[in-house]
């Protein structure tokens, strides 16, 4: 079980690039990178705070990670729903040294008392705070080192202006494209010592919902097939990725099960739309986050939904691929 666990662990983490040069894609947000990386190293400066955001998936932690080995510098990783006293995030930021990166994931989630405290440690390299209580209350400053905050957040909306403008750099992470997932499956082929033809992973890359996670988690589904029914082979063939994907119900287009769901209740409960979001999530039973950050944004641009000021409502796309006839009446 312990070696299962250790396997898989390692497996993740070779999974993920190591530099900028490894990171496959995202090519305009690595030209700049490059160039404020390369540029503060050589002022021996702190590389300027930076936010990333976009789908789930697309690539923001790694990245992070990536930032942190490229400057030489040490790499923090919190999330920011287990933040939720400023005491917690006084203590973390008092214990960086000079040049380090502090990474929080899921930044729109940080408590307002604890974001407030952010602003002069991102701005000034201080914060100030209170101790004791009542009339025996006082103010400390407590010095920080120069430090880097890379923030990640699938909500841009969501994070407060002051926030957000403390940020120097700040980058969406748009989808990847058919090709650079295809190159990503190759990459993670040899990671794992496993070949694939090139058929299938033009296949895996084209049902990937232009996600490295998802074409990364295809991939080992593939290979699990693959290996089922042909054992000692060691090289994932086109019957294996289609049978594989048909089995895991991911349709051609990429579409699984729950946007199946979620595009057929829209037809068939509600008339095609509009129709609200809330509405949906309690239809077919999934969490109204889940729903706006995982699957619409896909489906948005994709062409299958567009959003108006009164809902969500599916397109002629939909109809035809789901091969449902408009009701016109
Ligand atoms: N450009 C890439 N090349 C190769 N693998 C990648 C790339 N981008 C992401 N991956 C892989 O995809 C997986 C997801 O990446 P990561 O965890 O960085 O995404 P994320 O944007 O932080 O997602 P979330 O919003 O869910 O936290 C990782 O296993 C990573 O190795
Ligand atoms: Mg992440």
């Amino acid at each position: 079980m312990f070696q299962d666990f250790l396997g898989k662990d390692n497996e993740e983490l070779s999974l993920r690039p190591q530099t900028l040069e490894q990171f496959i894609g995202q090519d305009s947000l690595k030209e700049v990178l490059n160039v404020f990386i390369q540029t503060a190293k050589a002022r021996q400066e702190t590389l300027d705070h930076t936010l990333f955001y976009g789908p789930p998936g697309l690539g923001k932690t790694t990245l992070a990670q990536i930032i942190a080995n490229e400057m030489d510098a040490s790499f923090y990783s919190i999330s920011a729903p287990s933040i939720d006293r400023v005491g917690d995030l006084a203590s973390i930021l008092s214990n960086l040294e000079p040049g380090d990166v502090l990474f929080i994931d899921e930044i729109h989630r940080l408590p307002r008392m604890v974001e407030e405290v952010l602003y002069s440690a991102m701005e000034d390299y201080c914060i100030d705070i209170i101790v004791g209580k009542d009339s025996t209350a006082s103010t400390i400053k407590i010095d920080l080192p120069p430090f880097t905050l890379i923030g990640a957040t699938t909500r841009y909306g969501d994070l407060s202006a002051p926030l957000r403008d403390r940020f120097g750099i700040v980058h969406h992470l748009p989808y990847y494209t058919v090709d650079e997932l295809v190159q990503i499956i190759f990459r993670t082929s040899k990671v794992f010592n496993f070949n694939i033809d090139y058929p299938s992973a033009l296949e895996i890359a084209k049902r990937s919902r232009g996600t490295p996670r998802v074409a990364n988690r295809l991939f080992r589904r593939v290979r699990d097939f693959s290996q089922y029914h042909k054992p000692g082979q060691e090289l994932i063939q086109i019957e294996d990725t289609k049978l594989a994907l048909d089995k895991l119900n991911i349709d051609n287009a990429g579409l699984n099960d729950i946007d199946h769901k979620y595009l057929r209740t829209i037809i068939e409960r509600f008339g095609g739309g509009p129709v609200g979001v809330n509405a949906i999530a309690a239809s077919i039973g999934e969490e109204v986050t889940t729903i706006e950050d995982v699957y619409e944004p896909y489906l948005l641009q994709e062409g299958y939904i567009i959003r108006t000021p009164r809902g969500r409502m599916v397109t002629n796309k939909t109809y035809e691929h789901l091969q449902v006839t408009k009701d016109e009446s």
